[in-house]
């Protein structure tokens, strides 16, 4: 059934388990969160970026992930869009029958300008008084997102910018934290703490130095009632990355975040982890070894179908990981 995502992060915080919120563009993405949830017995948050609503357009999508509701009607699912750039994408998504938004005001609309701090306020507050009237959660985000070790923000899907930063930028402020969610009303509240988008996250497997990880302590001792959204969160598994290598794909050496890390995240107030680089990497990864292995293959569901399944294999990992199993 399609359920608010306040309703799942509450539980998620009673229960002190974190929720996977994976990235959705097509039919055998929802198909592979589907069948990993069904099968470990987990909620679901399926999200939309702007990027996917470009690709397969708003109605697949909203209609994708309706037929997954449909499939699976025991599964309790959020539909949650990501990153939205304006209160009027927020209103967009909410028309479309999503019940969890994002509006992400760490950016102006531009998706590039770094915005005031009175305008991220104005911004999230405008949709979560639109949102709450219509029992619709909504998501905000105080800090950017960016590299501690180059001091850049992140870049890597169009939503961020490449301009130079200081590291208290780079860092969500607990302080500014709390009065943000005082003045806001928000849901859920994404912070910064040196994750980025993508899968060039880290130039080595990442220390406190360049993951702050404390900073999240730190955040949760000072608003402890608010539930934390990690971005940024894919762990980049080395393995993958072989596999790709091996068959023809050029990757260069990179670390994501590790999934203990995340595991301590949860221990301090982190509720929703956003995924969508390893459930990439893991399709492009079976789909190269697939091809490579089966030259005269020309029928995609041959190579979609071990596509489908490897994403569905890192699915079923982070839900156990995470604590999620069971909690269907
Ligand atoms: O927000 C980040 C997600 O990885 C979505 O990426 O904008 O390429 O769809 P995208
Ligand atoms: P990854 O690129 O680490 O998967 O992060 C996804 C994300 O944060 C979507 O909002
Ligand atoms: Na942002
Ligand atoms: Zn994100």
């Amino acid at each position: 059934a399609l359920v608010s995502m306040r309703q799942l992060l509450d539980h998620a915080a009673e229960n002190g388990y974190g929720l996977p919120a994976f990235n959705v563009n097509n039919l055998e993405q929802v198909q592979a969160i589907m069948e990993a949830a069904s099968e470990t017995d987990s909620p679901v948050i399926m999200q939309a970026s702007a990027g996917a609503r470009k690709y397969a357009g708003e109605t697949f999508l909203k209609y994708l992930i309706e037929a997954a509701v449909a499939t699976y009607p025991k599964t309790p699912v959020a539909m949650h869009q990501d990153h939205g750039q304006s209160p009027a994408v927020c209103e967009g998504a909410i028309k479309l029958g999503f019940s969890s938004v994002m509006m992400d005001g760490s950016l102006e609309a531009d998706g590039k300008t770094i915005a005031s701090y009175d305008y991220n306020v104005a911004t999230t507050k405008q949709v979560v008084d639109m949102a709450h009237r219509l029992g619709v959660s909504v998501e905000g985000e105080l800090g950017c997102l960016g590299s501690l070790e180059t001091m850049r923000g992140d870049k890597e899907d169009g939503h961020g910018t490449d301009s130079t930063m200081t590291r208290e930028m780079l860092l969500t402020d607990p302080e500014q934290a709390a009065d943000f969610v005082k003045k806001t009303g928000v849901d859920a509240l994404a912070i910064a703490i040196g994750t980025s988008h993508g899968a060039y996250k880290f130039t080595r497997k990442p220390t406190g130095d360049i993951l702050a990880i404390e900073r999240i302590k730190e955040i949760h001792k000072r608003i402890p009632n608010t539930h934390l959204v990690m971005h940024g969160s894919s762990s980049v598994p080395q393995d993958l990355l072989k596999v790709i290598r091996e068959n023809g794909g050029e990757m260069k050496e990179t670390y994501g975040v590790p999934v203990e890390e995340i595991q301590e995240g949860i221990k301090h107030g982190v509720r929703k982890i956003n995924i969508d680089t390893d459930i990439r990497l893991a399709m492009t990864a079976a789909i190269r070894k697939y091809l490579n292995d089966n030259k005269s293959a020309f029928d995609p569901r041959d190579y979609l179908k071990p596509a489908r399944a490897a994403a569905k294999e890192i699915c079923k990992q982070r839900y156990t990981q995470f604590g999620c199993a069971g909690m269907g």
